[in-house]
C-alpha cells in the first residue's frame, strides 16, 4: 500500500484529479479498450471532481472513452433529489466533461427488484473486464463505498443498512435532520472494490484520523473495511496532514521519505 501525504485538501484534490488524468491518458495510449473508472461521491471528492473537470477544459484529459461505476447509491430517494448520488455525479461532473451518457453506471436505487440491481451491477462490470481503477472516500468509522464496520471482506454488490453512526455523519446534507437521511443503501462491496486492479482512496480531515491510523497501522479487519486495502496488490491512499494525526511519528516519516519524489501532483502529467 502506498500513502501520499498531502499538505492541505487543495493539494490532495489536484494530486489525485492529475493521478486519474495521467492513468486515463496511459490507458488511452496502449488500448483500444475504454478505461474503467470507479467513482466516489461524498464531499471528499467534490476539489477533486472540480480539478478534472479543469483537466478537461484545458484539453488535457478526455473521457471520451472512459466507462464510469459509481460506488453506492441511497435507497429509495428520487434521481433528481438533490442528496442522490445519480444528482451529485451528474451536477457536480458528468455534466461538464464530454463523457457519454451510456457510459455512465449507477445504481438505481429505485429499482423493484435491489437484489437483481446489484446482480445486474456486478455482471456488467464483469463483462468489461473489470474496473481499472477504483477512487473511494472513507468514513470517520473507517468505511469504504456503504460497507459499514462488520461487513464482510469478500462483499458483493448489495442492500446494506445504514449504521446510525454514518446516518449521522450523513444528516449534515440532509438539514441535520436524520429522520431525512434514508436507512438502507445500495453499496459495491468490500471484494468488488478488492477487484479492481488499482484503489486509490481519498482521506482528508482530522475526523478521519483514526480511521486512516487503523487502515494502514491496524490488523485487517472487517470492524475497519478500509483496512481490506492492505491485501490489495495496487492501492493508494492520500491523505493530507490534518488526517495524519493518529499515525504513529514513525508510519508518517516512513511515508513521507519513500514518497518524497512523487508529491508534486506536476510531475504526475509529464
Ligand atoms: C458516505 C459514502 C462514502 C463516503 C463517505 C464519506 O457514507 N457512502 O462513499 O466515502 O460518505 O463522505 P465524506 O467524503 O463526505 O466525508
Amino acid at each position: 500500500m502506498r500513502l501520499i501525504v498531502q499538505e492541505d485538501y487543495q493539494s490532495l484534490s489536484e494530486w489525485i484529479a492529475y493521478y486519474v488524468a495521467s492513468r486515463i491518458k496511459k490507458a488511452s495510449l496502449s488500448l483500444s479498450q475504454p478505461f474503467i473508472l470507479g467513482l466516489p461521491t461524498g464531499s471528499s471528492p467534490f476539489g477533486m471532481y472540480q480539478c478534472l473537470i479543469e483537466l478537461y477544459k484545458k484539453g488535457i484529459v478526455s473521457f471520451e472513452n472512459v466507462i464510469t461505476f459509481n460506488m453506492d447509491e441511497y435507497v429509495g430517494l428520487p434521481e433528481n433529489h438533490s442528496q442522490s448520488y445519480h444528482y451529485f455525479m451528474w451536477n457536480n461532473f458528468f455534466d461538464h466533461i464530454n463523457i457519454k451518457a451510456e457510459n455512465v453506471n449507477i445504481l438505481n436505487g429505485n429499482a423493484k427488484d435491489l437484489d437483481a440491481e446489484c446482480e445486474r451491477f456486478e455482471t456488467k462490470i464483469k463483462t468489461l473486464g473489470g474496473i481499472d481503477l477504483f477512487l473511494g472516500g472513507i468514513g470517520p468509522d473507517g468505511h469504504i463505498a456503504f460497507n459499514e464496520p462488520g461487513s464482510s471482506l469478500t462483499s458483493r454488490t448489495r442492500v446494506k443498512t445504514l449504521t446510525t453512526d454514518t446516518i449521522i455523519a450523513n444528516s449534515r446534507f440532509f438539514n441535520s435532520d436524520i429522520n431525512q437521511v434514508p436507512q438502507t443503501a445500495l453499496t459495491v462491496g468490500v471484494g468488488t472494490i478488492m477487484d479492481a486492479k488499482e484503489v486509490l482512496i481519498m482521506v482528508n480531515g482530522h475526523n478521519k484520523a483514526r480511521a486512516l491510523a487503523q487502515g494502514i497501522e491496524g490488523p485487517v479487519s472487517q470492524m475497519w473495511t478500509i483496512s481490506a486495502l492492505q491485501m490489495h496488490p495496487n492501492s493508494i491512499i492520500v491523505c493530507d496532514e490534518l488526517a495524519c494525526n493518529e499515525l504513529k511519528v514513525g508510519t508518517y516519516r516512513y511515508f513521507k521519505d519513500i514518497e518524497k519524489k512523487n508529491l508534486d501532483y506536476k510531475t504526475l502529467l509529464s
